[in-house]
């Protein structure tokens, strides 16, 4: 049987500053529904790149005595050493200035041309270099210095263009049919109010392109105009499956609809109103889910190079762990809603929950195997009534792990995860295998059997947020690599009793948490 394709996108970042701790947890929370869905036995493409045009490029470039090629160059790379450090799988990573996103750009619009819904105009209003976008009179404040400034504190200039339009206008009715047919387009819940209330108050059309830079994908047939920068950078979840080509086998026709959009809480006007309206206008079918994620804070603080308060991600990976990090950032964040970031509350998690739970669990079982029972899976009698309960809830978890995880409730579906390793120590604490050892050795291998294959059902279904720390896991329990997909969750791909273990080590070691801590 053919697998179910799943199609999902992270933004595409700006080319224009180094990558910070909020572009690694957008790419985090990514890898980890890609990995997920992989493991769960669909046919995965997970696509992200570099938002590259835009007169911020231009200026900043500008500013740095380089062309704005050398400046997207430099941040994009330096993007992609992150994502690498970060162990995220893309399949595909599109760049904007790419002659492959240019061409099929210029293509979507022209689509849009045909339908009628791009004409020529005149643009006059306060725009924001920043944002890349125009904002209403009514939406500034001024400063006491007379400055007026965007809702999110960039300065304003007025700005008067010959541009094309798009008959956003038009789509209005249809936006909001759209949103009460599919309530759940917009992720989490949260958030769909705000959209739908912004659309119903009225939409204007939207300028889309610009003749006072040259940084952009130029308009077919008026070269004087570059794409607005939105246009551009959306179209890329299409332009990276090769649109306009169609058909059997194409990668539109296989991957497209999108199954998700994740973003941040700030570009959720451009996702769930822009984008649907351009695609609707281009003919093309709308992605299922824009799922918009809260922002990280510094202690409750907005990260900024002027406070000295930016969480470099390869710093925090360099003193905690890479799996460490991913773990704290999906298990204490509840997706949709702001997070904080810092040492203290890494330490505590990882302390408690990774060398405490976890961690204890796997490596007091491992051990007494090791002690014990020759270096061998167990073997097992029958199953008591509390080796049954734990086998079940350990068995059961998938079914509620995908619930939570298809509900973008990331942090949840640890919890329940988490519950049942706690269960598992306590099973630990109960059965008491040390006292076993004496008085009943073949009711003591079962202890530990039942103990041995709760972790491999755990280690198997933590692999998309530690993907290394539970390879090490699973290697320690001698689990094949073919044998470790979300089908293999079930008794009867159980550990089989006899099996060679190799000798196990700490997966989780707490000291070096507390010398990290330290300083
Ligand atoms: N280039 C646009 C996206 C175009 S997508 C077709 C853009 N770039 S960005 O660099 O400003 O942001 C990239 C992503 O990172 C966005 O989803 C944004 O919400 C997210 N984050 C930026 N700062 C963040 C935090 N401090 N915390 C969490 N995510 C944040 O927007």
């Amino acid at each position: 049987m053919s697998k179910k394709p799943f199609y999902l996108t992270c933004a595409i970042p700006y080319a224009n500053g180094e990558p910070h701790i909020g572009h690694a947890y957008e790419v985090i929370v990514g890898d980890v529904l890609a990995r997920f869905k992989r493991l769960d036995g669909f046919d995965v493409r997970f696509q992200t790149g570099m938002d590259e045009h835009g007169q911020k490029n231009e200026q900043t470039a500008a500013k740095l005595g380089i062309t704005p090629q050398e400046l997207v160059d430099r941040v994009s790379a330096q993007f992609k050493q992150l994502y690498d450090d970060l162990g995220i799988t893309y399949d595909d990573f599109i760049r904007t200035t790419e002659p492959r996103h240019q061409s099929r750009a210029q293509a979507f619009w022209n689509k849009m041309v045909e339908n009628g819904d791009i004409y020529l105009g005149k643009y006059s209003g306060w725009y924001s270099v920043r944002d890349e976008a125009y904002f209403d009179e009514t939406e500034l404040t001024t400063t006491s210095a007379g400055q007026k400034l965007a809702p999110t504190g960039a300065p304003v200039e007025w700005m008067e263009e010959e541009s094309y339009f798009f008959r956003l206008s038009k789509y209005q009715d249809k936006l909001l049919e759209l949103y009460q047919r599919n309530p759940s387009f917009i992720q989490p819940k949260s958030r769909y109010n705000e959209v739908y209330n912004f659309v119903k108050s009225g939409l204007r059309d939207l300028s889309v392109s610009r003749t006072t830079f040259k940084w952009g994908v130029p308009v077919p047939d008026a070269p004087n105009h570059v794409m607005y920068v939105w246009v551009d950078a959306l179209s890329n979840y299409i332009t990276a499956l090769n649109y306009p080509e169609a058909g059997d086998g194409s990668l539109m026709d296989k991957y497209w609809p999108a199954d998700v959009h994740i973003i941040g809480k700030d570009i959720i006007r451009f996702h769930a109103i822009y984008w649907p309206a351009f695609l609707m206008a281009a003919g093309i079918e709308l992605p299922k889910v824009v799922a918009g994620h809260g922002f990280i804070y510094n202690r409750g603080e907005k990260m900024s190079k002027s406070v000295g308060n930016v969480v470099a991600p390869a710093d925090l990976i360099g003193r905690f762990g890479l799996d460490q990090i991913r773990y704290f950032m999906l298990r204490d964040f509840s997706y949709g809603h702001d997070g904080d970031i810092w040492d203290e509350a890494l330490i505590e998690r990882i302390n408690s929950d990774l060398a405490n739970d976890l961690g204890n669990l796997a490596q007091r079982s491992l051990s007494m195997i090791a002690k014990n029972c020759g270096g061998m899976v167990p073997s097992h009698g029958d199953f008591t009534p509390a080796d049954q309960v734990l086998l079940g809830k350990a068995y059961g978890l998938l079914a509620e792990v995908r619930k939570e995880i298809d509900g973008y409730a990331f942090h949840k579906a640890l919890e329940r995860i988490w519950a049942v390793i706690g269960e598992s120590n306590r099973y630990v604490d109960e059965q008491a295998p040390w006292a076993l050892k004496k008085t009943d050795p073949a009711r003591m291998e079962t202890v530990l059997y039942v103990l041995a294959e709760t972790v491999r059902c755990i280690a198997i279904l933590v692999q998309p947020v530690m993907p290394a720390s539970m390879d090490k896991m699973l290697a320690q329990l001698a689990v094949p690599a073919d044998a470790r997909d979300y089908a293999c969750l079930t008794a009867d791909k159980a550990l089989v009793s006899g099996t060679p273990l190799p000798a196990p080590s700490g997966v989780f070691p707490r000291h070096v948490v507390a010398e990290v801590a330290k300083g």
